[in-house]
């Protein structure tokens, strides 16, 4: 991240020009300006802003060479805005650490979840990757944007029929859950000409939780096998001539800051690994999840992604040759480290609400229903007025949503200039798991989301209009003559 105004590593009282006592009274440090950190261009997750971030000769913010405050004009507020350059180099991040780490093939899969669109799955599917989609409509997603079916999965711990016979049918790798998986696949492949190409998920007994982890013989998941029914699973597929077993399955859960749990990850796949290959199952890859955190708030510290793929490869390499195992293709599944940073949303400063000796509200024109995280896992973020990003701080607002439920709070004590009704506020690192939560709660439509490169901006999702939010209404013709 460059800046062109002078202020680029001080602390944040020396770019905000206050201190916490200034806007607080209290004795909270404020948090760290995004501008501040040391930025990590080959490991976007460990930054708070996009790659492209720039302040202009107007002092206003830029990504992708893009004005946000023109943005906001332009395409209106809220409005995600995904930069192209940060995606491509998270991509890329993946693709080249495999390649130099582990001596095998390998392959990373976008997990989809965490922002599913045409462009998104263009632009991974253009830098090699492959995507893990878990329902019919992020796969029909995936393959629009010029995904190759070989390079997908299909995950789902309640796939239905007709999601397993898409993924059959477009030649997409379905990840068996459970035995109903088994059963309706046992209804559906037979009658194919080619087998059925499969991974088998298993809960590994490895649960992780952000920063600590515990290992325990079983997990209360509902995602795949237990571990106690695996032999079972790989003898029955032994059977199954219409069933390819191409490998396993695990992963260990989400915004993972610690590499630990992932190199056990790697023992007790080999471990399976070995099983399933002395039951004649070819088992050529090994999937281990996606994981890796990003940083959401100065305080926050995620390994970058060269790390935790050296870390994965010399794990699986050192578990499999301890076990005299040929090496699998190695398969990962990024979300949130892949697109988050990438993303920025921008709103427009609205009403305010001053209680006295108690809190400032500043309210904005999205909330809850474009950003559900905070209000679903008290997620922090961070945020700048999109104008003024370096002008000191005067005061310590807590932002507000424009939902009807209290909880509907974006940020907690963010120290903001002084902020006015139709100032443009950008938070940062929004690009996952913001959009594919969205919700039309209260009837608000869903933002636009724009792709910035290189000074250009293009539409990648049209707003919702509330009008739209009917058309999926059905007025019973009894009810429509009672008025
Ligand atoms: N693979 C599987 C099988 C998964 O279930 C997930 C995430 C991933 C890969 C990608 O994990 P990531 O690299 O993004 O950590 N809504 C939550 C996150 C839920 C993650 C669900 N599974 C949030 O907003 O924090």
């Amino acid at each position: 991240m460059v800046l062109s105004s002078a202020a680029s590593t001080g602390t944040a009282s020396s770019a905000t020009g206050v201190t916490a006592t200034d806007v607080s009274g209290g004795s909270d440090l404020l948090p760290l300006h995004p501008f501040e950190l040391p930025g990590d261009p080959l490991s976007p997750n460990r930054n708070l802003a996009p790659i492209t971030t720039r302040i202009n000769g107007l002092g206003a913010l830029e990504v992708g060479g893009c004005q946000l405050s023109e943005l906001a004009h332009r395409y209106g507020t809220p409005l995600y805005v995904l930069d192209e350059a940060t995606l491509r180099a998270t991509c890329r991040a993946y693709r080249q650490a495999l390649e130099r780490f582990y001596p095998g093939p390998s392959l990373a899969l976008y997990a989809s979840k965490a922002n599913s669109s045409l462009a998104i799955s263009a632009l991974v599917a253009s830098e090699g990757l492959g995507l893990d989609a878990v329902s019919a409509g992020e796969l029909l997603t995936a393959l629009g944007g010029g995904m190759p079916p070989e390079r997908m999965v299909l995950h789902g711990n309640n796939k239905s029929a007709e999601e397993l016979e898409l993924a059959v049918a477009r030649g997409v790798t379905v990840v068996v859950d459970n035995w109903n998986d088994l059963e309706l696949l046992a209804a559906i492949a037979p009658a194919r000409s080619s087998r059925v190409r499969l991974l088998v998920r298993f809960t590994p007994g490895i649960e992780c939780h952000t920063h600590e982890y515990i290992r325990t013989g079983h997990l209360d998941s509902k995602f795949g096998f237990d571990p106690d029914q695996l032999e079972a699973v790989l003898r029955h597929l032994a059977e199954c001539p219409w069933a390819d077993l191409d490998g396993l399955h695990a992963h260990i859960g989400s915004q993972i800051f610690e590499l630990e749990p992932h190199r056990d990850l790697a023992g007790v796949m080999a471990d399976a690994l070995q099983l399933a290959r002395s039951l004649g199952h070819r088992c050529s890859d090994l999937n281990v999840g996606g994981g890796l955190g990003i940083r959401y708030v100065a305080g926050d510290d995620p390994p970058s992604i060269e790390d935790w793929v050296r870390t994965v490869s010399e794990a699986v390499v050192s578990a499999c040759s301890q076990r005299g195992l040929a090496l699998p293709r190695l398969l990962c599944e990024p979300g949130r480290s892949l697109v988050a940073t990438a993303g920025v949303t921008l709103y427009s400063v609205g009403s305010r609400k001053a209680i006295t000796g108690l809190r400032t509200y500043l309210s904005v024109d999205g909330g809850m229903s474009d950003n559900p995280r905070p209000i679903t896992y008290q997620s922090q973020y961070t945020a700048v007025l999109a104008d003024r990003p370096l002008a000191p701080a005067t005061e310590m607002v807590t932002l507000a949503g424009k939902h009807c439920e209290s909880g509907d709070v974006l940020l907690k004590n963010l120290a903001l200039p002084a902020a006015a009704s139709g100032d443009v506020l950008a938070v940062f690192a929004t690009g996952a798991y913001n959009a594919s939560m969205s919700s039309n709660y209260n009837r608000i439509p869903r933002p636009a989301a724009v792709l910035v490169s290189d000074g250009g901006a293009d539409l990648i999702q049209r707003r919702e209009q509330p009008e739209d939010l009917l058309r999926y209404d059905v007025l019973p013709s009894r009810l429509s003559s009672l008025s």
